[in-house]
């Protein structure tokens, strides 16, 4: 099956009925394109789950702050639409800005929870506002069974589990893990922004968490931690240093002392022009107190 790409929402919605009328199963990875191979593990994950897999392609304007990328986002889709057709993908769903928010738009989706104000949502006021306005979008034109979205972006992928909770859409969220370069960097379409020299430093984040987690998980005091990690983070070049903090893997509620229950390591850094971002799971070997 060769990929077709479509631009409206009446035509995906006409594509996807024509799938449900043969009974098949239909899963959604919604992207920003620059596709990579994390996005293809994403891909590949959906196709386990579905029998026709769709990947939306959509620069979201709500989600940029004015200072941020949003300008200078990398838009490819030819070889984007290459990648998907080597993939098994059977549509792409690429909409313009006019198609996704006509004249008159007004609607907003905010989650009202401690998780959305704190990591990213802390350093980038707004941005979670817009990443549920068009994920809600998005589900709600496709309506598959399932859609999949990366541990990547942690904090994405739970305020996405709350929002779809909470609003009974009826698509089941599927988290997908990290796919790293073989030096540990975790790849993503902003790691095109650095230069070669920063590309060599941009492990030391992958590394950092990897020493962090591990002494967490046994038990150690996570304030020297953390400043010990601070430390080798700006000495290898990131400047500044967005948040580098170790929260409960449900709630995102900040862990102050050890780990003792599930529990991530999030990192945000500067390198040059990129804002790298990167977690780890942290489990608990050591019973607590
Ligand atoms: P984007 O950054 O293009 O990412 C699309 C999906 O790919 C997200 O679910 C992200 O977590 C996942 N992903 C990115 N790099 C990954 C990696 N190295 N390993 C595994 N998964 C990875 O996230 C967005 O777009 C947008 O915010 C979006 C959800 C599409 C809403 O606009």
């Amino acid at each position: 099956m060769s990929l077709t790409t479509v631009h409206t929402v009446a035509d995906l919605r006409a594509t996807v009925a024509s799938w449900r009328a043969e009974g098949l199963r239909v899963a959604l990875v919604p992207t920003m394109g620059a596709l990579h191979d994390g996005h293809i593990s994403l891909t590949k994950l959906a196709l386990e789950h579905a029998d026709r897999v769709i990947v939306s392609i959509f620069v979201n304007p709500t989600q940029f702050s004015p200072d941020e990328d949003f300008g200078a986002y990398p838009r490819t889709l030819p070889d984007d639409q290459k990648l998907l057709d080597g993939a098994g993908v059977a549509l792409c769903f690429a909409p313009s800005v006019d198609e996704m928010y006509p004249d008159g738009f007004a609607t907003k989706v905010h989650v009202d929870d401690g998780m959305t104000n704190v990591l990213c949502g802390a350093a980038r006021p707004g941005h979670f506002d817009g990443v549920a306005q068009i994920v809600t979008k998005l589900l709600l034109q496709a309506l598959p069974d399932c859609a999949i979205f990366g541990q990547k972006d942690y904090q994405q992928l739970m305020v996405i589990r709350r929002f779809s909770a909470d609003l009974n859409i009826p698509v089941e969220i599927i988290g997908a893990k990290i796919l790293r370069e073989k030096d540990g960097l975790a790849m993503s379409s902003r790691n095109r922004y650095l230069t070669p020299d920063e590309r060599a430093i941009a492990p030391t984040l992958n590394r950092v968490l990897a020493s962090i987690t591990a002494a967490a998980a046994s038990g150690a005091d996570i304030g020297p931690l953390l400043a010990k990690g601070r430390e080798d983070i700006l000495s290898a070049g990131f400047d500044p240093i967005d948040y580098l903090e170790i929260r409960d893997a449900q709630t995102l509620d900040l862990v102050t002392q050890t780990v003792t229950k599930p529990a991530r390591v999030f990192v945000a850094a500067r390198l040059g022009k990129a804002r790298l971002i990167d977690n780890h799971a942290i489990e608990p070997s050591h019973t607590a107190g």
